[in-house]
């Protein structure tokens, strides 16, 4: 049987079934950027690749996925860092005129080049840790010409470096100052205007909102919903990560591929979302950064087989974070997952929080050959280690 690669002396955790998939003395064949075998090597067919590698036993996993990321934006927080070392709030720096409209104001400024110019260096990061798929939001732009021009920069992104990028539209992220004190007309503005252009670049692969209080209410996040809607684009939503605003049951409601951060999350939320398979994506970044106290309910969504993801948040304001393997290490130790959830966490729930598990996630034949080999004795290391990065080679479509 041709094939373009086959890895020897592998062994793989393909996230496919109990216990991480794993299978060792595997062999994982791909062809024209497709999984074509990932198996024991007793059951592999007998291949003729145009290229063989023996992986001498290091260990494969699917490529990591960032399905939670505001990678595109101007400038940086680190001043209003400083100001937090001396005491200060997340929401009194917001009500003074910095937080989000801050990095708003530095986005703004900013053109397509210099936002991709800038992401750069935070999404090599991610890639050298082994991600192959990276959701990028909007939402520092607050107006139509720079809520596109930050996806336009992230479809930029995704045309010249190896990795697939996915955009979320969040225009109803923080009010501008152009409403100021009309919060209902700016939501008129995204639904009437912003969304319509934006859906018809095909700028945006989903839509996003903060419901919080600082952020808008569940009646301003229904009206996103239904306009996404509209424009046959799925939702998404940053709910209950300050306070409890009941944004998940609604998410799950309109079928939301996830609600994230979920700090604040209730029983009547855990159930709604498991009734509607919306996956809980949660952010340890931000919990860390942000000195939260009070953990997601992680007992309740296990126990309720909410499917649990983990994202970096990467933002300048409330998790600075380029790192998926941290992210596990702080999913573990922060909200006590364990190893198996938090590698399940970035890779075949973050690939569902994407709404593409059909398409990656795990190590599957008929899947897209996106994967990373790790130098590792045993998977629990991905998330053991802190600040270290065992990442031997990458694979992305194949290449
Ligand atoms: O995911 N919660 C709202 N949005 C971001 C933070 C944005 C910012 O402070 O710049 C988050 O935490
Ligand atoms: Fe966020």
């Amino acid at each position: 049987m041709q094939c373009d690669r086959l890895w020897t002396n592998a062994r793989l955790a393909t996230m496919a079934g109990p216990a991480l998939g794993i299978i060792e003395k595997a062999a994982l064949a791909i062809e024209g950027g497709r999984i074509v075998y990932a198996g024991p090597a007793a059951d592999a067919p007998r291949f003729a690749p145009r290229e063989s590698i023996d992986c001498e036993g290091r260990w494969i996993t699917p490529g990591l996925v960032d399905c939670h990321t505001h990678l595109i934006h101007g400038g940086d927080r680190a001043h209003e860092f400083e100001l937090r070392l001396q005491g200060a709030s997340y929401e009194e720096i917001a009500r003074a005129g910095g937080g989000i409209l801050s990095t708003m104001r530095a986005t703004r400024a900013a053109t397509e080049a210099d936002l991709v110019a800038t992401a750069f260096p935070r999404l090599d990061a991610l890639i050298a840790e082994g991600a192959t798929t990276v959701e990028v939001k909007s939402g520092y732009g607050l107006n139509l010409l720079t809520e596109a021009r930050m996806l336009r920069a992230a479809r930029h992104l995704g045309q010249v470096r190896p990795v697939s990028i996915a955009t979320t539209f969040l225009g109803a992220h923080a009010l501008p100052p152009e409403y100021a004190g009309d919060a209902d007309g700016y939501i008129d503005h995204i639904v009437s205007h912003m969304l319509p252009a934006i859906a018809a670049e095909g700028l945006a692969d989903a839509v996003d909102a903060f419901c919080e209080g600082i952020g808008f209410t569940p009646a301003q996040t229904e009206r996103i919903f239904n306009a996404a809607h509209a424009h046959d684009l799925p939702v998404k939503l940053h709910a209950e990560q300050l306070s409890n605003q009941h944004g998940a049951a609604l998410a799950a409601r309109h079928q939301a591929l996830s609600a994230d951060h979920l700090e604040h999350l209730d029983e009547a939320g855990v159930a709604a979302m498991a009734q509607s398979g919306t996956v809980a994506t949660l952010l340890p970044g931000a919990f860390y950064f942000m000195r939260e106290t009070k953990r997601p309910p992680i007992a309740a969504l296990r126990a309720a087989h909410v499917p649990i993801a983990l994202a970096t948040d990467c933002n300048p304001g409330t998790s600075p974070l380029t790192s998926p393997l941290l992210v596990m290490n702080m999913g573990a130790t922060l909200f006590r997952l364990t190893v198996e959830e938090c590698l399940l966490g970035v890779t075949l729930n973050a690939a569902r929080a994407l709404g593409r598990s059909g398409e990656i996630g795990t190590l599957e034949a008929g899947k897209r050959a996106d994967f990373a080999i790790w130098s590792i004795e045993r998977p629990a290391e991905l998330v053991y280690r802190m600040g270290f990065n065992p990442l031997h080679a990458r694979v992305w479509n194949g290449l």
